[in-house]
């Protein structure tokens, strides 16, 4: 198995570009299921993930040419409507194919995701929110069970804000019949831009952006020709890592606009920080102030940037709590954070984190995607060399991270 070997206590400096924001690109790449023809999708990052949602567009019937960037999806012909759980279980976001479906097709068959390392993460609501819509919805040996002749608009309250179950629903809405209103919808940025793609072909949404959405839904769609938004996850996880090391970096091709609550504690800490069109630069300081942080649905803090902040305030100058409040399980960077003389204490869903002068590299393991982040900052800091095994997580989400990353001075290198 591979793993990612860094040789710590290096300055990063010089400039990042930003790819293609994986949680946009999968939504996008599914809106595809929703019109019969050739779309072409371009900005998207070449991950594990886009490859796997790839497979799984394929097993549906869909024709799929990606070549640099620009993925060409044919879906004039779709054989199935099922997501299979070898496909489903490596990737959550397989259950976004469930909306497209059911509203082209009239059925579906998903298999539940299951749990993963970061908590139970039901999709009860994305299942409601069809059944109100009309659909018929049964949960048959592991798998969900969705059909409907057409989807009727109806009026969806979330008890909590969910990404994916707010794209799921607006990309069934868009082909319902009548106005469907997705209310404490998602406003994460991936959902607007996946309503700007759906509005190019021909969908007919207001309020993406906002806790309120209306979809008036329309009796066919065209393909699209849709170029992704930059990754702010991406965005940000580069931010603190030059800033882990006290360098100077550039981020470029990034949407600063959607950073703002990553920029205002980056801020706090004590980094200099400046933006303009489609760049951030950040200047860093002796050592970073210790700041707390609480992960909220966007605006908020990202729960998706809290593990790689975490690996920041390790080596910050005083205490900082770090309170998760989307995920229930995501702490489980911190045993490996520790094994590099972190010093952090759990209480509930908050963490406190010790700052301490130095890390010292050791052999760690990564668990989920951010998490392997975070530890891949930390070892950039750390003093000597350290070891990230299970890289296949980092790889999942992260464009030619070892490449971005040595072009900013880190000695870094794949091992196995
Ligand atoms: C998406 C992102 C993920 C990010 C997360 C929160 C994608 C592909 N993934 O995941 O990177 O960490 O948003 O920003 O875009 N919930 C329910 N019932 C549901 C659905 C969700 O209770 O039916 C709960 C979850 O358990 C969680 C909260 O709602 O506590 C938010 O989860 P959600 O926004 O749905 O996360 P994802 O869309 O899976």
């Amino acid at each position: 198995m591979q793993s990612i070997v860094i040789e710590g206590g290096k300055r990063l400096s010089g400039e990042v570009k930003i790819s293609g924001a994986k949680n946009s690109a999968l939504p996008i790449l599914c809106a595809s299921l929703l019109a019969p023809g050739e779309h072409v999708i371009s900005n998207v990052p070449a991950l594990q993930d886009v490859i796997t949602m790839g497979r799984l567009l394929e097993n549906l019937g869909a024709k799929v040419q990606p070549s640099d960037g620009i993925f060409h999806v044919n879906t004039e012909n779709l054989t199935k409507d099922e997501a299979p759980y070898e496909l489903v279980k490596t990737m959550r976001a397989s259950v976004l194919v469930l909306g497209p479906l059911v509203a082209r097709r009239g059925s579906a068959r998903v298999s539940l995701p299951g749990g993963c390392a970061i908590g139970a993460r039901p999709i009860n609501l994305h299942l409601a929110g069809l059944r109100d819509m009309g659909a018929e919805v049964e949960i048959e040996h592991g798998y969900v069970v969705a059909r409907a002749r057409r989807l009727k608009g109806a009026r969806i309250y979330f008890d909590t804000p969910t990404v994916t179950g707010t794209e799921n629903l607006m990309m069934a809405a868009t082909l319902a019949d009548g106005r469907t209103v997705l209310e404490n919808a998602a406003c994460e940025p991936e959902v607007t831009d996946l309503a700007a793609c759906l509005t190019s072909m021909g969908a007919k949404i207001n309020g993406a952006g906002t806790d309120t959405i209306r979809i008036e839904g329309v009796s066919e769609l065209k393909p699209m020709k849709y170029s992704v938004m930059p990754d702010r996850i991406e965005t940000g996880t580069y931010l603190a890592a030059g800033a882990i090391t006290g360098g100077e970096v550039r981020i470029s091709g990034c949407e600063p606009a959607h950073l703002a609550a990553v920029l205002t504690k980056l801020r706090e800490c004590g980094f200099e920080i400046e933006k303009g069109p489609g760049w951030i630069t950040l200047r860093g300081c002796d050592r970073p102030r210790a700041v707390d942080i609480k992960t909220l649905p966007y605006p908020g803090f990202p729960t998706d940037m809290q593990a790689q902040f975490m690996a920041l305030m390790c080596v910050a100058d005083g205490l900082s709590v770090i309170t998760e409040t989307v995920f229930e399980n995501r702490f489980m960077h911190i045993a490996e954070l520790k094994r590099m003389g972190a010093d952090i204490k759990v209480q509930g869903n908050a963490a406190v984190v010790q700052g301490v002068k130095n890390l010292l590299g050791a052999p760690v393991m990564a668990t989920d995607l951010r998490a392997s982040a975070s530890l891949v900052i930390a070892a950039l800091a750390a003093k000597g060399s350290s070891e990230i095994s299970r890289v296949y997580h980092l790889d999942r989400g992260y464009e030619k991270m070892e490449e971005k990353l040595q072009g900013i001075g880190a000695r870094i290198k794949r091992a196995g």
